[in-house]
């Protein structure tokens, strides 16, 4: 990697490497840390990548930021809507994460995913019922996407029709994250900082109005979701603030969307890949848990988080890194590591000690996880099943531009056949496998690792 191609930050959000970033990670990785000349340190190897997200000095909030050490100057806040959980350290971080996490899942509420079980597996069972009388599909529009939206609008509470007008503000706010030069602003076209800042605030304030409506509405007739759960919840630590809820729900939304999306596209994509491992995994559905593990270390929906910063110098792999610089950490490239993982480029569902990086780690590690393991898990073992001969039409596809969330636009697909939906005659506890808790290897969290 030379300085002569671009500044490091320019080649590795650079659309042209959007299909297959990994031979610049590797190149990356011969120094594990190293300061661009745009701003940011960039971290590219798994230990380092690993011991920063533990590190109590590295801070996900902004603010820390000095605004020299940015390649771009830092966003004014948002009154409207502040940070959320994501963006706070502790103890913000924590008070608010525990708050959001009691309505959600495990430890306080481990039935609700295991409820969710049956709903999702009917979702995913009508979905590729639409693919009846066609030979060929958009994976993304047809299944990928309505899918994990339909999936967080139950959740939250947020009704799936007005899907439309929230669409457009979440791909926004996703955009926001993509810090590349290049970057979309809500659209497909690159536009300058300053519009693309623009937008982002517009969209931001319209999802907040929207939210709040929302939240009004679940205040005076709660219901069974997450958004009522919130509203009224009062615990030891109280409850959110009118702005906290908003900035969380906010969060849990855009999380919803933009991430299980690629987490099923890039799945099915390396399935296609590897058509032994789709035979594998149509024998044997139990395959699906580390399958899915792998997937998050082969081909992460998250690229990286380059939003961190020291509040203090950190020295590490030789470099200091002063407080208040931007710190980028590469998360697929860490998962790439051959320090870490043996013959990393490698795609093996049944690879052991997968500790892979794919939700992050450490504090700040993926409030989502489970939901979004059980969505790939169900998702990729029907699609595995109910499709006779599918075949990718288009090898690379066309990825979205976002080098942070990065997945395909578009995976058109043709097929030759239907298997016919089973999910009709589940099991009682909504298993189309019949495992007691429904979850092949009896566990919301499916990882063979335990949480992480
Ligand atoms: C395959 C899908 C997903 C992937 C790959 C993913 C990945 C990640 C990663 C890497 C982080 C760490 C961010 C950081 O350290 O700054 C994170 C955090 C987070 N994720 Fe996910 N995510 C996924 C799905 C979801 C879903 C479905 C939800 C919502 C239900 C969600 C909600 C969150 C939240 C709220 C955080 C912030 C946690 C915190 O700051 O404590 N994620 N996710």
């Amino acid at each position: 990697m030379t300085q002569t191609q671009g500044s490091l930050v320019r080649q590795i959000t650079d659309y042209a490497h959007r299909a297959d970033p990994y031979p610049i990670y590797a190149e990356l990785r011969k120094t594990p840390v190293v300061h661009d000349e745009e701003g940011p340190y960039i971290v590219s190897t798994y230990w380092e990548i690993h011991g920063l997200l533990h590190d109590p000095r590295l801070s996900s909030d902004a603010r820390n930021l000095d605004p020299r050490a940015a390649s771009e100057p830092p966003e004014e806040d948002d009154p409207g809507l502040p940070p959320s959980f994501l963006r706070l350290d502790p103890p913000e971080h924590d008070r608010l994460r525990r708050l959001a996490t009691a309505p959600f899942g495990p430890p306080h509420t481990p039935r609700r995913l295991h409820e969710m079980r049956g709903e999702l597996t009917r979702i995913v069972g009508e979905l590729i019922d639409g693919f009846d009388g066609r030979d060929r599909i958009d994976l993304v529009d047809h299944f990928s996407y309505p899918f994990p939206v339909t999936v967080i609008c139950r959740l939250l509470g947020v009704p799936r029709e007005d899907e439309p007008r929230f669409h457009a503000w979440a791909d926004t706010l996703a955009a926001s994250l993509d810090p590349g030069p290049d970057a979309e602003a809500g659209t497909d076209t690159g536009a300058d900082v300053a519009e693309r800042r623009r937008i982002t605030r517009q969209a931001r304030t319209e999802l907040a109005t929207y939210l709040s409506e929302l939240i009004e509405e679940r205040r005076r007739a709660p219901g069974d979701d997450m958004l009522s759960a919130l509203v009224g919840e009062q615990g030891p630590e109280g409850r959110m603030s009118r702005v906290e809820l908003l900035s969380t729900a906010a969060l849990l939304l855009v999380a919803g969307h933009e991430t299980t999306v690629n987490l099923i596209t890039n799945g099915m994509l390396t399935l296609l890949r590897n058509p032994d491992v789709l035979a594998r995994l149509r024998e044997d559905p139990h395959l699906v848990v580390p399958l899915v593990e792998e997937l998050l270390r082969f081909d992460p929906p998250v690229q990286m988080l380059p939003q961190r910063t020291p509040l203090s110098e950190i020295d590490i792999a030789g470099v200091t890194i002063p407080q208040g610089a931007s710190v980028w950490l590469l998360l697929a490239s860490g998962n790439r590591d051959p320090q870490r993982f043996p013959d990393p480029d490698r795609f093996d569902p049944q690879r052991r000690d997968n500790q892979h990086l794919g939700f992050g780690s450490g504090v700040h590690s993926c409030f989502g996880a489970p939901l979004a393991r059980l969505e790939a898990q169900i998702a990729l073992t029907e699609l595995a099943r109910r499709l006779d001969g599918p075949r990718l039409l288009e090898d690379p596809p066309t990825y979205r531009r976002n080098a942070v969330l990065r997945g395909p636009r578009h995976l058109p697909l043709a097929f030759e056949g239907l298997r016919p939906n089973r999910t009709a005659h589940r099991s009682p506890n909504g298993s189309p496998n019949g495992s007691r808790h429904g979850y092949p290897n009896g566990s919301p969290n499916g990882s063979p690792n335990g949480s992480r």
